[in-house]
């Protein structure tokens, strides 16, 4: 048996649309592995109720499947469904990590993550790391098609999640197609910024790189109260304030000292539109770990 703790994270950063991401240090899935002649599995925790627990349509039968590790798989979601904070991704991540010692199948964690983002397919229908990328590898990740890049940092984060699920498929076809040369110029300033700020662990960088006119207006539409939200976190001292990968959740970068404020100022400007909400005060932190 194995059990692995694989945390929660953060795609996109804004500016980084299906190429940026972050592990947080908190909330996190524990998945537990045992040899068996077929797969099957188990879900408990947070929207346990939401995820299917037939092999072919959840992310670590999927998984499982491309490992030729057949198991009884317990997941434990601490990362709700459907939150914008890579649950799913945490579950492949976790269950990729675990497979892959117990049948010591020797895949580099850079080769699993190729394994994790096909369990992905599953639920985005398109197979895309910047989820399962930092789950496995920790800190800031650059994930393109020429490869994954990782790089600790030290960056206080604050995540709040409005309790109306956004599916990843849903949130996916509001993207525009096209963009400005304008834009692209202004996306690859955002980015380069961020990408330094991330390198630097300087949180001022990061939050002002997160800015993006592209993508992030057309998912925030879909946010009842993210306006008020980016408003209040601001106005509490964040740095930069985001949509967390497809969301629902929000992201905001700001001072260690000012995550307090800025939790609950977002959690009250959520509440004042009528939408309840939580916040974790986290960081970016490491990959999934083998207990
Ligand atoms: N990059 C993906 C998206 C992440 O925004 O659709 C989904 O968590």
């Amino acid at each position: 048996m194995r059990t692995v703790r694989a945390p929660a994270t953060s795609a996109n950063l804004g500016s980084g649309f299906d190429t940026f991401g972050v592990a947080l240090g908190r909330p996190a899935d524990v998945v537990r592995v045992e040899r068996a002649e077929c797969t099957t599995i188990e879900v408990t925790g947070a929207g346990a109720q939401y995820i299917p627990e037939d092999p072919d349509r959840n992310t670590v039968g999927a998984v499982a499947e491309a490992l030729d590790a057949p198991a009884h798989i317990q997941i434990d979601k601490g990362v709700r469904p459907a939150s914008g904070l890579g649950s799913s991704a945490a579950s492949a991540a976790g269950a990729a990590l675990a497979l892959n010692d117990l049948y010591d199948r020797g895949l580099s964690r850079q080769e699993l993550v190729g394994i994790a983002a096909e369990g992905e397919a599953v639920v985005a229908g398109i197979a895309h790391a910047d989820n399962v990328a930092p789950a496995l590898l920790g800190g800031f990740t650059i994930a393109t098609a020429d490869g994954i890049h990782s790089v600790p940092a030290n960056i206080p984060l604050v995540v709040c999640l409005p309790e109306e699920p956004i599916s990843t498929r849903d949130a996916r076809r509001v993207v525009p197609q096209t963009a400005t040369i304008e834009e692209l110029v202004e996306t690859v300033g955002n980015a380069s910024t961020l990408t330094l700020g991330m390198c630097r662990s300087n949180p001022e960088l990061v939050g002002r790189g997160m800015a993006d006119e592209v993508v992030t207006p057309h998912r925030a539409a879909l946010i009842d109260g993210y306006d008020d939200a980016v408003a209040a976190a601001e106005e509490a001292g964040a740095h930069g304030v985001t949509v967390s990968g497809s969301g629902p959740g929000v992201l905001a970068v700001c001072p260690a000292d000012a995550r307090r404020d800025v939790a609950s100022a977002m959690v009250g400007a959520f509440g004042e539109n009528g939408e309840n909400a939580r916040a974790y005060r986290t960081w970016v932190g490491s990959g999934a770990e083998i207990l």
